[in-house]
């Protein structure tokens, strides 16, 4: 790494502290802020948030103008652009389906776009990035609800091993730049996420917005049922991307450390509660069926967010108002639903 970061202090004790001497507060609204993959779920929300809170240089490329997968266009990029901040929200995600079948694109596309990315801003020393990872990261047979502490204790769940992988590699590639230059870089790992801007393909898609899909389709068919995978008892936390959003810049301006934080609410519904939700929220009047010969995946998945709170932050959207916000964006916006 040729370049960059002359001011900081370079370190060779690998058992370096997990924190620096930068003390963290409000980012300058004026500075140069590249949100890489501006166009997705939580890149676009994020974008929205900073806009709300008066930031006035933000950097956005989407895929097509900027491959984050091609090192050199990346490197490019950022002589070019000069960003002061970046959050790393670009990466090839997907539901269980496509994490299973296309496991080394999952492996590969997101180590290169990682790489690439954090590379450069090594390069370019900047000043503060946000990573974000996934709950996948954590064994399949972690006690719950999950504490960050619980990475590496174990192994993966098998259908996005190869995705879960590439993201524990960017966590420890934002603890060892920590650790080797000082940079006060930062990861979090959300829980499921949803809303305005989400894939509802029928076959890419996560839990959330495949339900709204099939039970709003089933309204507008007169379907007298709607029938889901398994028993329903699973129990799942869904964090509303507005929220995470609002997290993101809260941990910006008020975290420093070499851990990464859970971002959630704390709280889980079972798939049954969440089908009924969704149900009255696009009005289906029909009868929900349970496909019980359909395997159910973990009983349990939820995130211990008692870090996210000691650093001043919860969640605010709740989940009935939140899916009733997403239907709304979903039935507005069908010309641009992916999928
Ligand atoms: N959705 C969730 O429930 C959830 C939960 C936990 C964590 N996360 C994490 O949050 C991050 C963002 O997820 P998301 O749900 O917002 O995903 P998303 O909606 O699929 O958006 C991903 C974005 O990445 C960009 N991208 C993908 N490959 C790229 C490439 N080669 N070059 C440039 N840009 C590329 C896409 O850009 P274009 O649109 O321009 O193609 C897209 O805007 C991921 O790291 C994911 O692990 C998401």
């Amino acid at each position: 790494m040729s370049g960059a970061p002359r001011t900081m202090t370079t370190t060779t004790d690998t058992t370096a502290p997990s924190t620096t001497d930068f003390t963290p507060g409000p980012l300058d609204r004026t500075a140069p802020f590249y949100v890489a993959g501006h166009r997705g779920l939580v890149g676009s929300a994020i974008w929205r948030k900073l806009e709300a809170e008066g930031f006035t240089n933000l950097i956005g490329r989407s895929s097509t103008e900027l491959d984050l997968k091609d090192r050199e266009a990346v490197f490019a990029f950022f002589a070019e652009a000069k960003p002061r901040y970046v959050v790393l929200a670009a990466a090839k995600v997907g539901g269980i389906l496509a994490n299973n079948t296309y496991p080394v694109d999952f492996l590969s596309e997101n180590l290169r776009i990682q790489v690439n990315v954090l590379d450069a801003a090594l390069e370019h020393g900047v000043e503060r990035v946000l990573f974000l990872g996934s709950s996948c990261i954590y064994p399949k047979l972690a006690p719950q609800p999950l504490k960050e502490e619980y990475l590496l204790t174990g192994h993966l769940e098998p259908t996005n091993d190869a995705y879960a992988i590439a993201k524990i590699a960017g966590i420890l590639q934002i603890q060892a730049v920590r650790r080797q230059y000082g940079l006060p870089w930062i990861s979090a790992m959300p829980t499921n996420l949803y809303g305005p801007g989400d894939n509802f393909s029928p076959t890419g898609s996560h839990v959330l917005p495949a339900m709204i899909r099939r039970y709003e389709e089933a309204r507008l068919n007169g379907d007298a049922s709607v029938t889901n995978w398994g028993t329903g008892s699973p129990l799942r936390e869904f964090l509303h991307v507005d929220d995470m959003a609002d997290a993101c810049l809260h941990l910006l301006e008020h975290y420093d450390g070499a851990e990464h934080v859970n971002v959630g609410t704390g709280t889980d519904v079972s798939i049954k509660e969440l089908a009924s939700i969704v149900a009255e929220a696009v009005g289906y009047k029909g009868t929900i069926e349970w496909d019980t010969t359909k395997p159910d995946g973990t009983p349990r998945k939820l995130m211990d967010v008692t870090k996210l709170a000691d650093a001043g932050w919860r969640a605010r959207i709740g989940l009935e108002e939140g899916i009733r916000d997403t239907v709304a964006w979903y039935r507005e916006h069908q010309d641009e639903i992916r999928g």
